[in-house]
């Protein structure tokens, strides 16, 4: 059974365009034209020549759309898997798209608490709606564009969810707007994913997102089992009371940022560092502080952003015994090496003061010609500044330029050969 609602409103020329497309494709010679496509793809063939073999074979109408939709299934397959090859995307729908594995780890944290419907406001291409389904919920997918919709229904039709998804129109604004008594259009939890980009850019200003931000907040208000993805430069004074924030890195860059409601939140602040397939969990329950400051030793160590971005750098250095090389900079320094997710450890080999001709010559001095170079609070330019290190010599080290003590300093580290 499949629940869609179609808005009446007229679309754009251009969306009713795409919808008919992508009905075109759910159909059986759609699909054949999907596999068609893959195919030459997976072949290599180029796209004049694909298309023009796709118009002969499926026929003018199916060639571009599933040449289409075979690209955006080939870029969604790293974090898609075998999902990828059975889900539709626009290239829009796939850039906002979140990552499957993260979409599946928040579904089961906003059900944990009992919660069986969930309002997912703003479904694109229905990977919270999907990942929501499969946790065991009921889900309400709401998108006021039509494209969205049809990708939604289409999708969740595919992975065989359907039976628990209504894809609805819907403004996400007037329905929180509406929200009473926990529940937002008669769900008891909801995941919020404004739209952060207009116009291919992205809206830094939280009050220009789609949903803007007072939609944000009073959500998080009035139905306490929500979560809502924020941009991860949110500044932590918009973050409500007694709604936990939690920032989200893989493999070392930060990928989401979190807003929890009240009934879902555990704690203040959560950092969330997954690398190499495991989850590891950094909280504070009230903001620790800044750490302190102290002279460069040993070793350097650079703090994941996620650490970073939510302000629990003082955790890692009490844990540590590290202090920072400058209160303004977020690199740590401690005596021992560090065997923590929370930060990447560097052998601190030479400290000087930043001074191109000095360090060139210290760097030849030791026979280091190939360098890496990391900054933090200093203009240089990284991938110049190693050119400019470059020399045939064997050795090779990690070159950091930053502040210490309000001085700007190069570090050199983990000297080989
Ligand atoms: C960032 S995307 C959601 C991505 C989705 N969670 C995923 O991971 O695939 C935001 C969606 O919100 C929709 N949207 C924007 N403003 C809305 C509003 N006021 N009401 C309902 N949907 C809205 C957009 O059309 C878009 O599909």
């Amino acid at each position: 059974m499949r629940h869609a609602v179609r808005v009446d409103a007229e679309p754009g020329e251009q969306t009713a365009e795409t919808v008919r497309q992508l009905r075109a494709l759910a159909t059986p010679d759609g699909t054949a034209a999907l596999s068609r496509a893959a195919a030459l793809l997976a072949d290599g063939v180029d796209a004049v020549a694909a298309l023009t073999r796709l118009r002969a074979e499926v026929g003018t109408d199916l060639a571009g759309p599933a040449w289409g939709i075979a690209r955006q299934r080939e870029k969604a397959r790293p974090a898609f898997g075998a999902d990828a090859d059975r889900l539709l995307f626009t290239s829009d729908a796939l850039e906002q798209a979140g990552r499957p594995e993260l979409a599946a780890r928040r579904a089961a944290r906003l059900l944990a608490g009992g919660a069986d419907s969930v309002a997912d406001l703003g479904c694109a291409a229905g990977t919270d709606t999907i990942a929501l389904a499969r946790a065991g919920a009921r889900v309400l997918a709401v998108d006021v564009d039509p494209v969205a919709r049809e990708l939604t229904a289409l999708n969740v039709e595919a992975l065989g969810v359907a039976d628990d998804v209504w894809v609805v129109a819907g403004d996400a604004v007037e329905l929180v707007a509406a929200a009473r008594g926990g529940e937002v259009a008669g769900c008891g939890a909801a995941v919020l994913d404004p739209a952060r980009r207009a116009g291919g850019r992205r809206q830094l200003d939280p009050d220009r997102w789609s949903p803007p931000w007072s939609t944000v907040v009073t959500l998080l208000d009035r139905v306490p089992t929500s979560v809502v993805k924020v941009a991860p430069g949110l500044d932590h004074d918009r973050v409500p009371e007694g709604v936990e924030a939690e920032w989200v890195s893989v493999g070392g860059s930060i990928v989401e940022a979190l807003l929890w409601g009240p009934a879902v939140a555990t704690t203040w602040r959560r950092a969330t560092v997954v690398t190499g397939g495991q989850v590891h969990e950094l909280t504070a329950d009230a903001d620790p502080g800044p750490a302190p400051a102290g002279p460069v030793r040993a070793w350097l160590h650079e703090p994941d952003p996620a650490v970073i971005r939510s302000g629990l750098i003082s955790l890692v250095a009490a844990e540590l015994g590290a202090t920072l090389v400058d209160p303004t900079i977020a690199y740590l320094t401690s005596d021992a090496r560090a065997d923590v997710p929370w930060v990447r450890s560097y052998r601190v080999d030479e400290v000087l003061p930043f001074n191109l001709k000095k360090l060139r010559a210290l760097l030849r001095e030791r026979g280091i010609g190939r360098v890496v170079v990391k900054k933090r609070g200093s203009a240089i330019e990284p991938e110049t500044l190693a050119r400019q290190l470059r020399t045939d010599a064997s050795g090779t080290a990690t070159v950091v330029v930053t502040r210490v003590a309000g001085a700007p300093t190069a570090l050199v580290c983990d000297v080989t050969g």
